[in-house]
């Protein structure tokens, strides 16, 4: 009897995940979380191999902001390094809609590790300051031994150095970063100097952003948008979820300008 309660359990246990599939998937990571701000050009941690379970890992760049082949580049960051690799400027955040912005995050979540969330992509609503109720799609680029639980880094330009910095090596920044080493430039002007690939990324903090600082967030799980996927290289084989890249792989950068109704007054 004992024996064959055993197996009925085994039985059933196999059985549920099938089940799930079969209504397109359930589980992944979700709950309550808070985010912080960085940018430290350094080689994001994703983007060593075997941190997924695709064998894919994030595109890195050279000092130059070129494309690197591999994963094998030792890290910018790494003392004595003169030339290794480096975040591409082209994982910086950008607004979708006047409600949506994809981009990238250094991640850590309670009882996972980076085999789980490296290029997993998370829903964040978030829930407090200026941008409360807005919505971001991050993919998990990078980890941060400093993170706390269920703590989205939100990678931008000029948000801040943080523990390590390869901005001075790459473009030259002043020896702690831009601005202060942990939150970064206070103003949107001072976005003007930055270098120009960075500008855009710099500027989206103070616009779609609305300058917020450290905003909470609710997070859930969910399949990368292909445009995401497009630009970091890295997606992830089904886990908890159905990882397929959902939507177009390009999305473009939505202005407030280009959408903007005529006012009541020019009626
Ligand atoms: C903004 O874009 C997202 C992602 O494509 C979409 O789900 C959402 O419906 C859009 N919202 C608006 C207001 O257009």
């Amino acid at each position: 009897m004992h024996v064959h309660s055993i197996l009925t359990t085994a039985a059933a246990a196999a059985t549920l995940p099938l089940l799930a599939s079969a209504q397109g998937g359930w589980g992944g990571s979700s709950g309550t979380g808070r985010t912080t701000r960085y940018w430290d050009c350094c080689k994001p941690s994703c983007g060593w191999g075997l941190k997924t379970n695709s064998g894919k890992y994030v595109q890195t760049c050279d000092k130059s902001d070129g494309p690197l082949g591999g994963s094998d580049t030792k890290s910018g960051c790494d003392n004595g390094v003169a030339s290794g690799a480096y975040m591409c400027s082209n994982q910086s955040p950008w607004a979708v809609n006047e409600t949506t912005a994809y981009g990238w995050a250094a991640v850590k979540l309670a009882g996972s590790n980076e085999q789980t969330w490296c290029c997993a992509c998370y829903e964040l609503t978030f829930t407090s300051g200026p941008v409360s109720g807005k919505t971001m799609v991050v993919q998990a680029s990078n980890t941060g031994g400093d993170l706390g639980q269920n703590h989205f880094d939100i990678a931008m330009p000029g948000g801040g150095v943080g523990l390590f910095n390869a901005c001075t090596n790459q473009y030259g920044a002043p020896p702690n970063g831009w601005g202060a080493q942990y939150g970064g430039v206070s103003s949107r002007s001072e976005c003007d100097s930055f270098p120009e690939k960075l500008k855009a990324g710099c500027y989206w903090r103070f616009d779609w952003f609305a300058g917020a600082d450290n905003p909470d967030v609710t997070f859930k799980q969910v399949a990368c948008p292909a445009a995401l996927v497009a630009k970091s290289g890295c997606s992830r084989n089904n886990d908890a979820i159905n990882e397929t890249p959902t939507g177009p792989s390009s999305v473009g950068t939505w202005t407030p300008e280009a959408t903007a109704a005529p006012t009541a007054g020019a009626v």
